[in-house]
């Protein structure tokens, strides 16, 4: 530990403790871990320009929420790579892109994140700016975040 963590100060990186690296505890893969219905058709899907549109609005809310001093600490060592990957899945799932959910449950992923109501409302936030920044017309925004309101309850600490 004190050898790993003196090279890293040697070469001049930043140490990243073992422990926000492991991958996460073994669960059971299901599109119902999303916590959300699909809607049907392909008129949500188109809403927010396919694949690429999905992408460019999650970078936009994690980039957004990341910058933002009211909440960046809880995204501070996590596993940004896996959280942009699994949110682009879950969306592209609830948007019925025609994609499976791997993720966690939305209890599970943030059962130790101690995550507020007030995280709740800057992360809506962002995620608005990023539908905005994507031009999505605004009922389609609204039915979406419509489908993620009931989310609250698990994601919140209790
Ligand atoms: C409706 C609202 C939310 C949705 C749909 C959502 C969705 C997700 C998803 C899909 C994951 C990844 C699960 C996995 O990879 O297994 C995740 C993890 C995470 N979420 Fe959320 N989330 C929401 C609210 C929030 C809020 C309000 C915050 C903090 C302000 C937050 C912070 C995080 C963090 C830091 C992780 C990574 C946890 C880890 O690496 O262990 N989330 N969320």
């Amino acid at each position: 530990m004190v050898l790993l963590l003196t090279a890293a100060l040697l070469l001049g990186g930043s140490y990243i403790p073992a422990a926000a690296e492991d991958p996460v505890d073994p669960y059971t893969q299901s599109n119902a871990n999303a916590h959300a219905r699909p809607f049907s058709g392909d008129a949500m899907w188109r809403a927010f320009h396919g694949a690429d549109g999905v992408s460019r609005v999650v970078d936009g809310m994690v980039d957004r929420s990341i910058a933002d001093n009211r909440i960046a600490d809880i995204f501070k060592a996590r596993d940004l790579v896996r959280l942009r990957r699994t949110l682009k899945e879950q969306f592209c799932y609830i948007l019925n892109g025609g994609c499976d959910y791997t993720g966690r449950t939305m209890q599970s992923a943030h059962k130790d994140l101690g995550v507020q109501t007030a995280d709740m409302g800057a992360l809506v936030e962002h995620l608005q700016a990023a539908m905005k920044a994507e031009r999505i017309a605004f009922p389609a925004q609204n039915r979406f975040l419509a489908k993620l309101a009931p989310m609250k309850r698990a994601v919140i600490k209790q």
